[in-house]
Formats: C-alpha cells, structure tokens, sequence
C-alpha cells in the first residue's frame, strides 16, 4: 500500500527491496490525542491466571485455538548492526501448546537451511508447487461469507497448517499459506524474472487469511489492531477488496481489512489504529459512518515502545504504546488481528521490537490470533543496510510467531 509515494526516496536511500517495502512515513510533528473513552463493556486486563484456563478458554471460543503455556523464552541477540540489535540468533523454539504446528514441505525448504543469497533460486525450484498454493487462495479468496472449500489433496500438500485438539480427542485442521522468502506473492518477485512477470507485487491473494464461516451462518467478534494504518480510510462503506487484493487501485488498509474478514465472518467490534503522519481529520473521519465511528480508536502519533532487548524481556512502555494497550484491552474470545507496518525507516526498530516481544512473551501471543508484518530485510540487491535481518531472519521471526500459535502472515 501506498508505495508509489515515496519508494524512489527509499530506493535512493540505499534499500534493495524488491519484495515487501512499503511507503516512508514519518512521525507527525504535532499529533493529536485520539480520544481515549471506549465504547462497549468495560474489560478487566486479560491474561487469565493459568494455562488450564486458556485451554479451557480457547476450546470453548471459535476458532478452535490453543493459547502457548511456559515461561518467557529467551533467545540470544546478534549484532544487528546499524544501531539495531532486534535480530535474535537464527533456531527454532518449541511449541508452546498442545497444538501443532505443520509446515508443508515447501516451508520446510525455507526454514531447514538457510536461503540467503538463494532466494530466487529457491523460489523458481519451487515456482510448480507455488501455482498450486495459489490456486487454493486466489480461488477461495472471496469468501462471499461461506466456509472455504477443503484444498484438494494435492492443494493441501503444499499448504501449512495448525492442528487443534478438540474436547472430544479428534483434531481439526486449519491450513495457512506456506512461509515463502518472497515474503508475498511468490510469483511477484521482482528480482527473479521469474514466471509471471505481470503479477503486480501488492497482490496480496496468495494469503490465508482464517474464514470463520459456518453453514449455520455463525458470525465471530474481533478486534483489530492497526500499526501503520496509513492516512486515510476512503471509500470504507462500498470498498471491493477483493479487487484491491489483486493489486489494482489504491489499497487502503482499514477498509481493506474490515472488509476481508466481515466476509469471512469475523466482525470488528473495535478497531484501533495508530499513525505517525499528521493527518487532515476532517478528510480522515469523513467517510466513516456513525457505527464504525462508534468502535474506531484512532492515534494519529507513532506507536511508542521500548526497543529491544528491553521490550522482550517484558519491559513494556507504559504509555502510547502498542502491546500494554493490547493487555488491557481484548480478551482471549476476541479474535484478535494485528497488522503492523509502520512503513518508516525511523520506526523500524519499534515494529521489529514489537514483533520479537509478541514473539517472546506468552502473555501477548496468548491474545492474538492472527499477524500480518511487512518485515524489511536485504534480498541481496544493493548494500546490506537491514541490520543482519535477511531472509534466514525473516522466516524465523515468522515461524517463531506461528510456534507460538499466532496466524502470522508477511505483508506488503
Ligand atoms: C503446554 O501444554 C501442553 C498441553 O497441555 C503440554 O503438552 C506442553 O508440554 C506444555 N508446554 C510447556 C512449555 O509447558
Ligand atoms: C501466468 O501468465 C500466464 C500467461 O502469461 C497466464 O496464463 C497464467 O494464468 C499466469 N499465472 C498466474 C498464476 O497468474
Ligand atoms: C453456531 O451457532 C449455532 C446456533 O447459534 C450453535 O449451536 C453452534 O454451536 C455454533 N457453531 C460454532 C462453530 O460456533
Ligand atoms: C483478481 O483478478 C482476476 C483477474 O482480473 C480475477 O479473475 C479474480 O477474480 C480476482 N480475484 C479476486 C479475489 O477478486
Ligand atoms: C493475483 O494473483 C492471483 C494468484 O496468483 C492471480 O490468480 C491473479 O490473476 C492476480 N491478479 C492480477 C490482477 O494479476
Ligand atoms: C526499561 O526500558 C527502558 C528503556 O529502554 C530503560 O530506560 C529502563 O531502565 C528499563 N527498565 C528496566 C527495569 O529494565
């Protein structure tokens, strides 16, 4: 989203990213407030006090989904460089709960070794079992408020997925798109004159996101969180996303994403949504109708967070950030979404503390379900100025948030 306006600057600024850049903006001189009352019950913070609850919690809401027990996880630092140190040592950490995590074998390409300075490689090695996967998620895309049929057989080969215990000892699947060093459309990689040079890279239809449908035509509540929700939400009441998924027209991201999951069932009943770029309100708000108006929090200020290593060992900033906001505020029946792409290089360092400690501290990834992040890292054109972050760290990170039993998708 939003890229045309300024990836030349980036570009100029010495980045090599053609997969996964956004725009550049950049905090607000003079941000306003966001009004701070909410609408709707008052909720107490709601980590609940022990892992059996969470089970219990989690088995009893929709989707079936398991919360991470255990204690913190520490992993090691590396330099970063760059002033950076949020790139943690490249392993994997155990599962946190009684779901399973299944990488499809094409993931596995990608997280058994490491890829840098083999992404097209890799990708091109793998460009058959891509059209497949695209296959399923283009087809099921619309949801058109239905259940997505089952991938067929060989669909569902190449796809991911989670595995829920259900209280009766069967197991229930949920696939996901495969972890891909793309990081998007793994067709669209500029960089890899590869198969269809004509798939726009902000096609976003090779995601999963999770459809909540039921034939009984059950409707689920959830909460969105916006980190980077761009500067304006037009054309929210008649807003096609699924034409903006394909990559044409302007991608706006809160319509966007009310939209996608409305027609997978999953309504928001609140929304909350921070950006750094001072924003014109009355242009902002008008578009909005009174009963989203009624559920909206808007900070127009960047998202406040101590970076790592403070953030995730727990240290959490107390005010104007993210993650304590996100404690205080949802609980575990809430089908939690988060989207974070602040879309700056002065913000960077936050959205990639953020992430490491939604990683790392069971108490957040426990509230959220699923995770969409626009990690920027070097792909091996032009300087290596992304701090240690590549590839390798990329689907680390993003696997780390799925052993965590968070949806975590790349965004663009
Ligand atoms: C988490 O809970 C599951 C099931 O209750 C258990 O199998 C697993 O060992 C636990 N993990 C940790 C890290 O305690
Ligand atoms: C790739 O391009 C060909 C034509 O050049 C087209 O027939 C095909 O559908 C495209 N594949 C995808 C996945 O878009
Ligand atoms: C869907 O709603 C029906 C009727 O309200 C309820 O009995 C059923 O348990 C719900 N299904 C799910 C999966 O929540
Ligand atoms: C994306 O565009 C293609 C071709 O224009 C169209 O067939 C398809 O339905 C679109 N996908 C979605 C999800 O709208
Ligand atoms: C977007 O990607 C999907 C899946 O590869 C493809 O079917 C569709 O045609 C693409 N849309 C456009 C407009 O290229
Ligand atoms: C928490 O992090 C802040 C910012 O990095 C730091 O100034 C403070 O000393 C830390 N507090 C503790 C208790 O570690």
């Amino acid at each position: 989203m939003w890229r045309w306006v300024v990836a030349l600057a980036l570009l100029s600024l010495g980045g090599a990213w053609w997969f996964g850049v956004a725009n550049c903006r950049v905090p607000g001189k003079r941000a306003v407030e966001a009004p701070k009352k909410r609408a709707g019950k008052a909720r107490g913070p709601a980590v609940p006090a022990t892992s059996s609850e969470v089970q219990q919690a989690r088995l009893d809401a929709w989707p079936p989904q398991h919360r991470p027990n255990g204690t913190m996880l520490k992993q090691p630092w590396v330099s970063g460089g760059q002033g950076n140190p949020c790139v943690p040592a490249l392993h994997h950490l155990p599962p946190r709960g009684d779901y399973e995590y299944h990488p499809s074998d094409l993931e596995k390409q990608w997280i058994d070794v490491r890829r840098r300075g083999k992404i097209c490689a890799t990708a091109k090695e793998q460009e058959q079992q891509a059209q497949l996967w695209l296959s399923y998620t283009a087809s099921v895309f619309q949801a058109k408020q239905r259940p997505a049929r089952e991938p067929t057989e060989e669909e569902a080969g190449v796809l991911s997925y989670f595995s829920y215990p259900r209280p009766d000892g069967s197991r229930v699947n949920r696939y996901l798109e495969p972890l891909h060093g793309a990081a998007g459309h793994p067709l669209a990689s500029e960089g890899c004159a590869m198969g269809n040079q004509s798939i726009d890279e902000q096609n976003v239809t090779y995601l999963l996101p999770e459809n909540a449908c039921t034939k009984e035509g059950n409707r689920t509540k959830g909460v969105f969180f916006d980190l980077g929700c761009g500067a304006n939400v037009v054309g929210f009441e008649n807003y096609d996303y699924a034409a903006a998924a394909n990559g044409s027209g302007m991608r706006s991201s809160i319509p966007f994403f009310f939209r996608m999951y409305a027609d997978r069932c999953i309504d928001f009943q609140a929304i909350y949504a921070w950006q750094a770029e001072r924003v014109d309100h009355k242009h902002f708000w008008d578009p909005l109708p009174d009963p989203i108006r009624a559920r909206f929090r808007f900070f127009n200020r960047p998202v406040q967070e101590h970076l790592c290593p403070d953030s995730p060992q727990g240290n959490l900033t107390e005010r104007g950030g993210f993650l304590k906001l996100l404690t205080a505020t949802v609980s575990l029946e809430d089908y939690v979404v988060v989207k974070v792409d602040m879309g700056s290089l002065a913000l960077e360092t936050r959205e990639l503390a953020i992430v490491e400690s939604i990683a790392h501290l069971p108490e957040l990834s426990n509230l959220i379900d699923e995770l969409y992040f626009d990690y920027h890292f070097y792909t091996g054109i032009g300087g290596d100025h992304f701090g240690g972050r590549d590839v390798d760290t990329a689907i680390n990170l993003m696997l780390r948030l799925r052993e965590a039993g968070i949806r975590s998708h790349f965004w663009v």
